[in-house]
Order: C-alpha cells, then sequence, then structure tokens
C-alpha cells in the first residue's frame, strides 16, 4: 500500500532532546530549593535549601562557591518531633532577600520556630565572605512561616520586612506584617487576627512594592494571595483571589486600631472567559505572580497565573493586569455586609474623609500627617469596610493563555520583554509539574489572541514539581529550582531551529532571526543586515526565498507492502508543525487519514 506524508517542516535538531541545562544538585540531602537570591552584576546566586545557603556562581552551577550550615538548634529539633512533624524538623530557608551591597536578608522555618539573620556577602567580587554571624539572627515570627509548605510571601523595603505569613505552629493565625529587621525592635503592623473580613485562610502568593504617584508619601505595598471569599456564599466554600494593598507609611490607629493597618484595602482579581451558556468560568485560584518592570514605576504590568479544580472543569490560565485597573477598583465603591441576611453589597453610604485607604501626607495635608491623625471616623470605618466592591478584571477581559484538560497546570510564571522586528512580545516562561513551557500570545482581530507554545522543556530527570524560577536578562538564562536540585536553562536556542530561513521563520520565536546564512539571536539594534522574521504570522513565504525548493508544506511519500510493516514518523519537531498520514490504496479513488499514535509506528 502506498502512504503519503504531509508535512510542513523538517527540522534539523529535536528540541525535546536537546534541553541543555547544567544543574546543581546540593549535597544530596539539602533538597526544598524554594528560595532564590540572582545578584546580575555580581555574578552569584543565592540558594535556600534545606539546613544550608549556597552561594553559587551565575556560569557555573556545578563549581559549588560557597554553602553555610545553619540547622536548627537540637532542642527544637526534638521539641519539633515530640508534635508529631517529623519529616519537616529542619530549618527550611524560605527567604532570601537583598539588604545593602554587603548583606542579604535570610529567614527559614527553625524546625517550627522561625528565625532570620544577616548573611555577610563581603565587599569583594573576586573572594566574596560568605557567613552568616550568629548574633544577627533573630525571632522569624511575623516573617516566615512555621512549615516549610506553607504559602507565603515577604518582601524587603526600607528596612521593614512586609510579610504574608502565618505566625502559630498549627498556621491558623495568618495575617500581613511588616515588622523591623534592625535587632529586636518590637514594633510591628498587622492584619486585625481572626477577623475573617480582614482575610479568611489565606494563602500568598506574591508581595512587591509600587509606587503610586510622584510623592513617597504614596508609596505602597501590593499584596496577591487567594482566599475563602466571604462574599461568595455563607454554605459554599469558594476560593477567590485577591489584590491588597498597605501604605509603607501607615503606624496604626491611635485609640483604636493600634498596631494595626489603617489602610488595608482587598480586591477580587478575575480570570475568567466566557462560556457558551453565557456563564463565565473562572480561574479562581491564584498560583503565582510576575510582576513585569516598564519604563514607568507606576506602572509594571501584572501577570498571574490561576487555576480551577472545581469538580467539573480543571485547568489553568495566565491573566494579565494593568495597574491602572486595580487602582481604579481601589478607588471605587466598598462593599459591606447588609441587610437582615447579611449579604455583601455594594457600600452607598457616606464616605469619610480623607478617603479609607489614601496614604497620610506630611506635604500635601497638614491635617493628617500619619495614620495616628486619621479622624475617627475613618479608623471605625477601617474596621469593617476592607474589601473592594468592584472586581479587577484582566486586560482584554480574557486570558492571554489557558490550558483546560491538559495533563498538567501551571504554577509559576516568569516573563521576558523582548523587541522583535515586527514589535514587542512578552515571552512567558511557565512552570508546570515538571516542566517549562515557553509562549507568546499574540494580538488576534477582535480581542482573540493566538497562543503559541515555542518550547517545552523537561528540566530535571525525575517528575518533580518547579519550585522557583529566576530570570536572569542580562546572561540570558533562566534559574529553574526544584526539591531535586538547580538547572539553568538558556532563553534562546536559535541554532536548533534548522539550517534553513524557512524553519527558522517558522519557529516564531521572537529571539531568533534569519540572517542570510543562519538561525541566530535578534538583535534590535543591529540594522547592518537584513533580518528574516515574522513572529505574528510566522510566514516564510514573506520572509525568504523559496528558491532552493523547500515548501511550507513538505510532503513525503512512503512505499508499504500489505502484511509488513512500515515506519512512519509521527511526532512534529517543532511546535509550530504538524504531521498527518494518509494511506492510499491503488484501486481506490479515496484517501483516508491514519491515526498517530505516539509510541507506534
Ligand atoms: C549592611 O547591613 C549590615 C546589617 O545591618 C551592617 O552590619 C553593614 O554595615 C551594612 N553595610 C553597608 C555597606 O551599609
Ligand atoms: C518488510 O519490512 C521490513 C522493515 O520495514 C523491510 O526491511 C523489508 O524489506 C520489507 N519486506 C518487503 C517484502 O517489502
Amino acid at each position: 500500500l502506498p502512504f503519503q506524508s504531509f508535512k510542513n517542516v523538517l527540522f534539523s535538531a529535536d528540541l525535546r532532546s536537546a534541553n541543555s541545562s547544567a544543574a546543581f544538585w546540593g549535597d544530596g540531602e539539602s533538597g526544598g530549593y524554594q528560595a532564590l537570591l540572582l545578584d546580575e552584576d555580581r555574578g552569584w546566586l543565592l540558594v535556600g535549601g534545606r539546613d544550608h545557603i549556597y552561594m553559587l556562581h551565575c556560569d557555573n552551577l556545578e563549581q559549588l562557591a560557597r554553602e553555610i550550615y545553619w540547622p536548627a538548634p537540637k532542642e527544637q529539633v526534638e521539641h519539633c518531633r515530640q508534635a508529631g512533624k517529623n519529616t519537616d524538623c529542619a530549618n527550611h530557608v524560605r527567604l532570601l532577600q537583598p539588604f545593602n551591597k554587603t548583606h542579604a536578608y535570610v529567614c527559614g522555618t527553625g524546625a517550627y520556630h522561625p528565625v532570620c539573620a544577616f548573611v555577610d556577602l563581603g565587599h569583594g567580587t573576586e573572594e566574596p565572605s560568605f557567613q552568616l554571624p550568629p548574633h544577627t539572627v533573630e525571632s522569624g515570627r511575623g516573617k516566615c512561616p512555621y512549615s516549610p509548605l506553607e504559602p507565603f510571601t515577604a518582601r524587603l523595603s526600607d528596612g521593614n520586612l512586609y510579610a504574608g505569613t502565618s505566625v502559630d505552629f498549627m498556621g491558623t493565625n495568618a495575617a500581613i506584617f511588616r515588622t523591623s529587621v534592625y535587632g529586636s525592635s518590637p514594633h510591628y503592623i498587622r492584619t486585625e487576627a481572626y477577623q475573617d473580613h480582614w482575610l479568611n485562610e489565606p494563602e500568598f502568593v506574591g508581595s512587591f512594592p509600587i509606587p503610586d504617584t510622584h510623592s513617597p508619601d504614596d508609596d505602597k505595598i501590593y499584596f496577591f494571595f487567594r482566599e475563602t471569599a466571604v462574599e461568595s456564599s455563607q454554605w459554599d466554600r469558594h476560593v477567590y483571589s485577591r489584590v491588597a494593598r498597605v501604605c509603607k507609611n501607615d503606624i496604626g490607629g491611635k485609640r483604636s486600631l493600634i498596631n494595626r493597618w489603617t489602610t488595608f484595602l482587598k480586591a477580587r482579581l478575575v480570570c475568567s472567559v466566557p462560556g457558551p451558556d453565557g456563564l463565565d468560568t473562572h480561574f479562581d485560584e491564584l498560583e503565582d505572580v510576575f510582576v513585569l518592570e516598564t519604563k514607568d514605576p507606576q506602572n509594571p504590568v501584572i501577570y498571574g497565573v490561576f487555576s480551577t479544580s472545581s469538580s467539573v472543569f480543571k485547568g489553568s490560565a495566565v491573566c494579565v493586569y494593568s495597574m491602572a485597573s486595580i487602582r481604579a477598583a481601589f478607588n471605587g465603591p466598598f462593599s459591606h455586609k447588609e441587610g437582615p441576611d447579611y449579604r455583601w453589597v455594594e457600600y452607598k453610604g457616606r464616605i469619610p474623609y480623607p478617603r479609607p485607604g489614601t496614604c497620610p501626607s506630611e506635604t500635601y495635608d497638614p491635617l493628617h500627617k500619619s495614620t495616628r491623625d486619621f479622624p475617627d471616623d475613618v479608623i471605625s470605618f477601617m474596621r469593617a469596610h476592607q474589601l473592594m466592591w468592584e472586581p479587577v478584571l484582566p486586560i482584554n477581559r480574557r486570558p492571554v493563555f489557558m490550558r483546560v484538560s491538559a495533563p498538567y497546570s501551571l504554577r509559576k510564571i516568569v516573563v521576558d520583554r523582548v523587541d522583535a522586528e515586527d514589535g514587542q512580545y512578552d515571552v512567558l516562561y511557565l512552570g508546570t509539574g515538571d516542566k517549562i513551557l515557553k509562549v507568546i500570545s499574540i494580538p488576534k482581530e477582535n480581542w482573540e489572541t493566538e497562543e503559541v507554545i515555542l518550547e517545552e522543556l523537561t528540566v530535571f530527570q525525575k517528575l518533580t514539581p518547579i519550585l522557583n524560577i529566576e530570570l536572569s536578562t542580562k546572561r540570558q538564562l533562566l534559574y529553574v529550582s526544584s526539591d531535586l536540585g538547580l538547572a539553568k536553562l538558556p532563553l534562546h536556542r536559535c541554532q536548533l531551529y534548522g539550517q534553513a530561513c524557512m524553519d527558522c521563520c517558522l519557529a516564531r520565536d521572537p529571539y531568533c532571526a534569519w540572517d542570510g546564512t543562519t538561525c541566530s539571536t535578534y538583535f534590535p539594534s543591529n540594522k547592518r543586515r537584513a533580518r528574516r522574521q515574522d513572529v505574528r504570522y510566522g510566514d516564510p513565504r514573506n520572509q525568504c526565498d523559496m528558491e532552493d525548493g523547500s515548501k511550507a508544506v513538505e510532503e513525503r511519500l512512503i512505499y508499504g507492502v500489505e502484511g509488513n510493516s512500515t515506519f512512519l514518523e509521527c511526532v512534529p519537531r517543532s511546535q509550530q508543525t504538524a504531521v498527518r498520514w494518509t494511506v492510499q490504496h491503488p484501486l481506490a479513488h479515496n484517501s483516508r487519514d491514519v491515526s498517530c499514535c505516539q509510541n507506534s509506528a
């Protein structure tokens, strides 16, 4: 029987088998590499593991530079075991933050007794000192969770640590804290404990300082998390995603809300797609957030990865938000609980002055120089009105990338903004259970987008969830960590897209262009030579001369013999191609499709 094949491009190398990655495996006992801190200028990467902090060379992960052994005290490990926490009774390093030119701030779970300290990184770049002076170790309460697994976030800003974490052994008393990292200063501010309209079983995802105006008085910290929604229904437990914010200069109230935030507001983050029946399908559980810096420091672009785990539907999506839409929700109406059935409704009453959630300002409002000067009606309004009425909707009101009924869900995200010949593209690196997907989303007409998966990279040999990803734009690398270790991946490997203009063009990778002889890295400034690239349409006919006889559709004819077997290659070598085989009997006029199995021909 004659067989025919249709294939639009043949690639010279198989991307799946060519994952180049250098790796760091620790000492085999460490594991759980959740915390990463990259210093691009000095060329090192700090990695937090179990009882250890490592300092690695950015360019050479295999060469172990330095390590600090930082276990929990023996008595604490014993105490932790007696409490039945067997496997978690170690110091799991969960936070690494830059502090000043010579020091980083670190926190670990300390066998269910969190601790923080400074790490001395020294001055020199050649031979950095790397030590943890024992006298800098302080309590990590309100800075780091007790458990190695509890989702948490923390960010150092101007000598204060802003953290979303629990402060008890059971992990039930969770709050957003601000604590000082200078010595044992007892001053702290937090959200009210055990008040479900402040926070209700929150699981923290990220926190970022984002300036609001040119005045530093307006500087705020934004928190991203998911929590049980008080407003959804009294009977069904439903999780919503949130963005919340506090003013950096909030010092709490004077007569009431003492040591509590007086500027804490939160809004729902919506990521949904319109369903066929007019009902939206919601991806309600925020998994990760990436803040993409732009030239305007007040207006970064917010990328969120969401999942849903309803009984009928499993999937993940990426939604993008503008700061303008987030601010609009915080400037809009408040929600409140009202009426005989105690439902959450839009608050239509009088709003006190200054508007709740506004930061105090020494320069612009001499009557309200600090939050302790806020009038009583503002403070009492803030005790009950944390939730905004309007949700924050994503740009274009729909996800830019979606995976439904896939065998994996999306957990982590970093984004690189890349200049290409036909515009700017945000390349998304999405961590799944065990892979990194490299994806672009191309805007089309009618608010639609085309999702293009550029690469699918298996990072670790064993199936293991990706715990963290760091992007180095300077080195054009990704650092990816899991329980097993740390790997380094190049952002682009243009040479793998083949030896022809057409192959390079069909790849649609904004990092790569055909320079006349090879598929190589695209530099927008380099205008010397004509560069062939078409990310938007991936159409080689506009870009490449087809004189070499190559075609956008490649047809292959293979003859088979009845009763015998013939090998048909089924797996396309590029994400942008498809393979289709049809069988044609010599005496029949019509042909029929042959289904392709992954493992057999
Ligand atoms: C950085 O902070 C540490 C800890 O407070 C301090 O000992 C050190 O002197 C500081 N270094 C610089 C350069 O300010
Ligand atoms: C049968 O298939 C095998 C493997 O594909 C091939 O080597 C052999 O020549 C074929 N026999 C005939 C009679 O075509």
